[in-house]
């Protein structure tokens, strides 16, 4: 059932579909502004919607204001304009409402040395305000692969395992949104793709999902929608398959063996675009169903003639989009002709 969202100002999809029907959003950001007390300004008014049970990628450079943009919805840093609600209720006329709703994991690793993992998870549930309740604590650990290490303190624990009980912590109290700053940093690429999974799950158990990276093929892999912020700003939001749709052209280049005037009149349902120097034809191939394939394109060129010295493909990626953005600013998010 295709539905497109109606959109905010600042171009970011609102209700966005997510399996069946339009998905209110869970969280709101309008026109928020930080400036730390040295002046700097970590974020210049940054809009976005956050759908109920969407994964939201985060990605941009260091110091783009990632953390900061967190820190703010999860009340640790104040925000110096703009206002975020979270399932409606202000972050700061409302904080303890809306802070109860979130999870945090951080960038930075904290957890203490001599504590047993368990304790450190319900010790967490219970700073919430949450009873205690150790069915919840069983299951988050168990889909976590904690369970049998429960008992370890958490100094005994390696990287991998540390970063899941800051999962398991930020869980503790059931959260509906969980925000993962980083959350593979430094991590191999098994646990990079365990760290997946977790995510998936969660995702399927109805949380919401908001993950910084600097991993363009993590966001790419997990990520409903992809934000891309620089200099405090978002310079791109969009859903990752219309972002993947809209860069997976292909090309075909075909290198002439004899440079030529004009495309030959045999080739005109092709639409190829021809080089300057005559060396070179064109074929972009991928996201247009209209136009033949391959294969025909091969036998009409043998037919018209045409010596072929090689050929070859070539693809836009992702990353190549996210480098011209983030060199270019806002500019280029103009010229993608997606929102900003
Ligand atoms: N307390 C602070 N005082 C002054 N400047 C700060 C403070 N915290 C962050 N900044 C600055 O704000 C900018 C954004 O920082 P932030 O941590 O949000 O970036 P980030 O996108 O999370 O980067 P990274 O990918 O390195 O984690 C940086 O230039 C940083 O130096
Ligand atoms: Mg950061």
């Amino acid at each position: 059932m295709p539905m497109r969202a109606r959109r905010s100002d600042a171009g970011a999809p609102v209700g966005e579909e997510f399996g069946e029907g339009i998905v209110p959003a869970i969280i709101s950001i309008e026109s928020l502004a930080k400036s730390f007390d040295d002046g700097f300004q970590a974020l210049k008014g940054v809009d976005l919607e956050i759908s109920e049970g969407e994964i939201l990628a985060l990605l941009g450079p260091n110091g783009a204001g990632k953390t900061t943009l967190i820190s703010i919805i999860c009340g640790l840093v104040t925000p110096s304009a703009g206002r975020v609600t979270v399932a409606g209720h202000d972050i700061i006329a409302d904080f303890r409402a809306a802070r109860s709703l979130i999870g945090l994991v951080p960038q930075e690793i904290t957890l203490e040395p001599f504590e047993k993992v368990i304790n450190t998870v319900q010790f967490s549930r219970g700073l919430f305000g949450r009873p205690r309740n150790d069915a919840v604590i069983e299951r988050i650990l168990r889909s976590l692969s904690l369970w049998d290490r429960r008992n370890s303190r958490n100094r005994e624990l390696s990287g991998g395992m540390k970063r899941r009980v800051l999962i398991a912590k930020a869980l503790s109290h059931e959260p509906r949104v969980l925000f993962l700053d980083e959350p593979t940093a430094g991590v191999d690429v098994t646990l990079r793709r365990e760290m997946w999974t977790v995510v998936r799950d969660l995702r399927a158990s109805g949380v919401t999902v908001i993950l910084t990276t600097h991993y363009i093929e993590e966001a790419e892999e997990m990520a409903d929608r992809i934000a891309v912020i620089d200099h405090g700003k978002l310079l791109l939001v969009e859903q990752t398959a219309q972002l993947m749709r809209q860069l997976g052209r292909k090309e075909l280049v075909l290198d002439l063996a004899v440079p030529m005037d004009a495309v030959p009149a045999g080739l005109s349902d092709y639409k190829l675009q021809l080089s300057a120097d005559g060396m070179q034809l064109l074929y972009e191939f991928d996201g247009h169903s209209d136009r033949p394939g391959l294969a025909p394109l091969l036998a009409d060129i043998a037919a018209a003639g045409l010596d072929l010295r090689d050929l070859s493909t070539r693809q836009s990626s992702l990353e190549e989009v996210f480098l011209t953005l983030v060199r270019d600013g806002g500019d280029a998010a103009d010229r993608t002709g997606v929102a900003q």
